[in-house]
């Protein structure tokens, strides 16, 4: 008996699948058809296949073509298949030729001819959102590259109040420019808002009473009043706001939050974590666009791991900082309090520490080693080293891919964000409009 396999995702399932999978049954007498797990995919970076596993493989079931359905978990797996199932030939479509033909070694490889005109990928880009992007500042470039890793969104231009500065970055970056938000508007269903956090709620505020989805970067807003009346808008108009935190939608950092909460580690604690650095003359973007000093600017990624660890039930906050001549705290150092455990955060624009995060438990305790908001390991150590466990996931290019992903999922899907919601990030406006209201610092 000739045995045939074959691999792919079948997402929305169409006769470019169907065909392929009838030449291969062709090819033998016996077809296994392996279908890519949900995480498999996230690992190659497939991020935005839209039918779920189970799906998947009922449409491949539905064919009546496969004799046999598996499932692709991992990297390399394909070898070890051709070695239990006894195979004879390895087939896929034309798009990969050559590039499985390392599998020679162990049996026969056939490209079929991929049949032209349909693909998943053309499906899932039907339903695009067109999104505007809204300020010329330098993340402008990361996040348009980023955005070439996730379909079904167009990116349709660029808007920024300073015209000259805005010509310069279309210029750059190849995006067509509007001259009045209100034609970009026109053109689109989502804007992504990257212009000082001063004018986040300005911003934030006109694009969703001009019915737009928005994705913001952080920090989200300054003021917690504020803060409030975006969300109501947003919730009454049907409408998705999120806040552009990258850390919050990465692999590594999703799983860091369940593996706490299972007790592996105990109950916690509490959760440190910093975030550091020296720009001297050299002006980061971050602290550009944050006008202010490591607070404002850099905050929100501590309080992202204290408050998805720890919950926002807290009950009080203090800090203690350096300021310099003008003012601006180069370094602050704030514990968030709660009824059982505490939050720690280091933040600096002109000191340095390892940036590093620890989750204390009462068992043992989780390690992200530095830098942790682009993290792709994190460990769980104990007082008997032998339990230690290491965890690796996949962080790919800048990270903002997995952001723009949930932006669109949350679009399509008409759901709000599980992986950093409005309690969360309003959380977030409360401890740093605490802190530009000078409550409970202590100055050194
Ligand atoms: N395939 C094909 N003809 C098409 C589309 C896919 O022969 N028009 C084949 C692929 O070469 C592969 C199998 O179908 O062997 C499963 O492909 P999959 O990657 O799931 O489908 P695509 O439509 O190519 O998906 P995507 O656009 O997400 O890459």
């Amino acid at each position: 008996m000739k045995k045939v396999i074959t691999y792919g995702t079948y997402d929305l399932f169409h006769k470019g699948h169907y065909n392929l999978l009838k030449h291969a049954k062709e090819l033998g007498d016996y077809l296994i058809v392996a279908v890519t797990s949900d995480a498999f995919d996230k690992a190659r970076g497939k991020l935005n296949v839209k039918d779920s596993l189970v799906q998947r493989i009922k449409n491949v079931e539905n064919t009546g073509l496969a004799d046999e359905i598996i499932v692709e978990e991992y990297f390399g797996q394909k070898i070890d298949d051709i070695k239990k199932y006894n195979i004879d030939i390895f087939t896929v479509g034309s798009d990969w030729r050559g590039y499985f033909d390392y599998l020679n070694e162990y049996c026969q490889v056939i490209y079929l001819d991929r049949t032209k005109g349909i693909s998943s990928t053309e499906l899932r880009n039907r339903k695009s959102v067109n999104l505007g992007i809204i300020g010329a500042y330098d993340i402008v470039h990361r996040f348009k590259n980023e955005m070439k890793f996730v379909g079904g969104v167009n990116l349709i231009g660029l808007y920024d109040e300073d015209y000259n500065k805005s010509e310069r970055m279309a210029l750059k970056e190849s995006i067509i420019l509007y001259k009045d938000i209100k034609s970009l508007y026109y053109e689109v269903d989502a804007v992504y808002i990257c212009v000082p956090p001063k004018e986040h709620y300005k911003y934030i505020k006109n694009a969703l009473l001009s019915d737009k989805h928005v994705l913001c970067e952080f920090p989200f807003c300054l003021n917690e009043i504020e803060g409030k009346e975006l969300f109501k808008i947003a919730e009454e108009r049907n409408l998705i706001l999120m806040e552009a935190l990258k850390t919050a939608y990465c692999p590594a950092f999703c799983k860091i939050v369940p593996i706490v909460k299972s007790g592996l580690i105990g109950s916690i604690l509490s959760v440190d974590a910093c975030f550091t650095q020296i720009h001297g003359n050299k002006i980061n973007h971050q602290i550009e666009l944050a006008s202010g000093g490591s607070v404002n600017a850099l905050a929100s990624y501590p309080l992202l791991a204290i408050f998805k660890i720890l919950g926002t039930d807290f009950t009080d906050v203090n800090f203690i900082s350096k300021f310099n001549a003008d003012r601006i705290d180069i370094f602050t150092k704030f514990n968030v309090l709660f009824k059982h455990s505490i939050g720690t955060g280091t933040v600096a624009i002109d000191a340095k520490n390892e940036g590093d995060l620890t989750v204390v438990g009462t068992k043992g305790y989780l390690y992200v080693p530095a830098p942790w908001w682009k993290t792709d390991y994190f460990e769980v150590r104990f007082e008997d080293i032998n339990k230690n466990n290491k965890y690796f996931y996949k962080f790919d290019g800048d990270g903002l891919r997995y952001e723009i992903n949930n932006f669109l999922e949350c679009i399509n899907n008409k759901v709000s964000s599980i992986y950093w919601n409005k309690k969360e990030i309003l959380s977030v406006v409360s401890v740093i409009d605490k802190f530009r209201n000078n409550k409970n610092i202590f100055e050194i």
